[in-house]
């Protein structure tokens, strides 16, 4: 069996267990840029976690009884004219026996089966309130098994939030997911070795962005994670910046996060490097202060230890830099503990230090555990699987008590941490990170 059908009888034992149902989960919708040029097409990722099938068009219909079980592709016909223009398309038949579903039928014949499948089928499983246009074909559905309520036809008595489920199946990586993963994060970080390399003053943004998006297609991945930020001087001080053309002068620091979308999972990496090729003394000073948080929450990232535990670790590094370095002024806030208490410290670190990696780059998953008793829900305790980022950081913007010679320097150091059983393992190591690796890169 391969793994995506193991999923398929993970989420359907899941269902049996809640009273069984009728599971609809569609792939994503094809969307146009302007004129007659699309988007890149990107499946959902749920529908993919299930079905390994990429097409547009497409839903997985996953009926599970008392005894017998079911799943079943709707997708596009074969249809010569139309893959002469825009490619193949598998059609049901051969998804059928490639993907390993029970059925496959033409997505055209959704409407008329999925009333069927619905009657008397004790639940409905959807991501309830997430796409008006779900919401309203499952509504359609509904209300046309409603009306054989005359001729004995029950319509489900039930709808659940099928992410309920697979956001929690999702947040543990499964070997194959592991596996892409790795390998996503190896481009990924030989992607950031390259922009290092070829970094000089004088260059924009954008042509270290071409750098990126270069390793990243030479070596299969199909898309970026993400929009790359390059952000060089003062730019690295705006979180969500862009890459722009703004050019790289000889004294700043350049804020590099990009990692690349391979076979439909995320990497994530953040590094952050002088445009000259040597950090300054302020730079440097910065630098090793948000090297040793990040070296923190990783210390603190592993099995038993709790979601914030890393961020809380971090946190307590990067105060007591601001205090040691100036940036905060004992004399006004007090000691690491005043800071911490009192937030202080958000003046230049306004972020969390991660959150969950995988198919999407903000992945799904609970951070709180919510089976927990009382109103207030512990954080999550981490557990062998699930994959996080560790990203702190410390922007400065010129402000009044700030000492000049750290203005605009803006730094965070990210990678991707897989938890396993004793520990943690960074699947990002490859991108240089220390002062003495990036400096020599940078000579090369
Ligand atoms: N690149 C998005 C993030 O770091 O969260
Ligand atoms: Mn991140
Ligand atoms: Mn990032």
């Amino acid at each position: 069996m391969n793994q995506f059908a193991i999923r398929r009888e993970k989420l359907i034992a899941h269902m049996q267990a809640l009273g069984g149902g009728v599971a609809i989960i569609p792939t994503a919708p094809e969307a146009m840029r302007n004129a007659d040029a699309d988007y890149p097409y990107r499946h959902d990722s749920y529908f993919y976690y299930l079905s390994g099938f990429t097409e547009p068009e497409a839903v997985l219909v996953l009926v599970a009884g008392h005894a017998a079980s079911q799943s079943i592709l709707f997708c596009r016909e074969k249809n010569l004219e139309r893959e002469i223009w825009d490619g193949y398309r598998h059609g049901p038949e051969a998804a059928r026996g490639k993907f390993g579903f029970d059925a496959a039928y033409p997505i055209d014949a959704l409407d008329g089966e999925i009333p069927r499948l619905l009657a008397n089928a004790p639940a409905v499983f959807y991501a309830l309130g997430r796409d008006a246009r779900l919401d309203r074909q499952v509504r359609k559905w509904l209300g046309e098994v409603r009306m054989q309520g005359r001729a004995g036809i029950a319509a489900p008595a039930q709808a659940y939030d099928v992410r309920m489920v697979l956001d929690e199946m999702r947040l543990f990586k499964d070997a194959e997911e592991i596996a892409v993963m790795r390998r996503a994060a190896q481009i990924s970080s030989a992607a950031h070795a390259r922009a290092m390399r070829t970094a000089r003053p004088g260059q924009r943004e954008y042509q270290l962005e071409a750098e990126l998006l270069h390793e990243f297609r030479r070596n299969g991945s199909q898309f970026p994670a993400y929009t790359s930020i390059v952000a060089t001087g003062p730019n690295a001080c705006v979180l969500h910046y862009r890459a722009g053309d703004a050019v790289l002068q000889d004294g700043d620091l350049v804020l590099i996060d990009a990692g690349c979308e391979l076979d439909g999972y995320a990497s994530d990496i953040t590094r952050t490097f002088p445009a000259n090729g040597v950090f300054s003394g302020p730079q440097r000073a910065l630098y090793e202060i948000v090297l040793a948080a990040q070296e923190a929450a990783i210390a603190a990232t592993g099995p038993d230890r709790r979601f914030t535990d890393g961020h809380d670790a971090a946190v307590r590094v990067l105060a007591q830099g601001m205090l040691d370095t100036g940036l905060l002024d004992t004399n006004k806030v007090g000691g690491v503990d005043d800071v911490i208490a009192k937030g202080d410290y958000r003046q230049f670190y306004m972020h969390r230090t991660g959150h969950w990696l995988g198919m999407d780059v903000h992945d799904v998953g609970e951070y709180r555990d919510r089976d927990a008793p009382g109103p207030d829900k512990p954080w999550r305790t981490l557990r062998p699987g699930m994959v996080l980022t560790v990203e702190p950081g410390i922007y400065v913007r010129p402000a009044e008590g700030v000492p000049e010679a750290y203005w605009n320097i803006g730094i965070r150091i990210e990678d991707d941490a897989l938890v396993t059983a004793d520990g943690c393992e960074l699947i990002t190591a490859d991108a240089p990170k220390s002062v003495a690796e990036i400096e020599a890169i940078m000579r090369q």
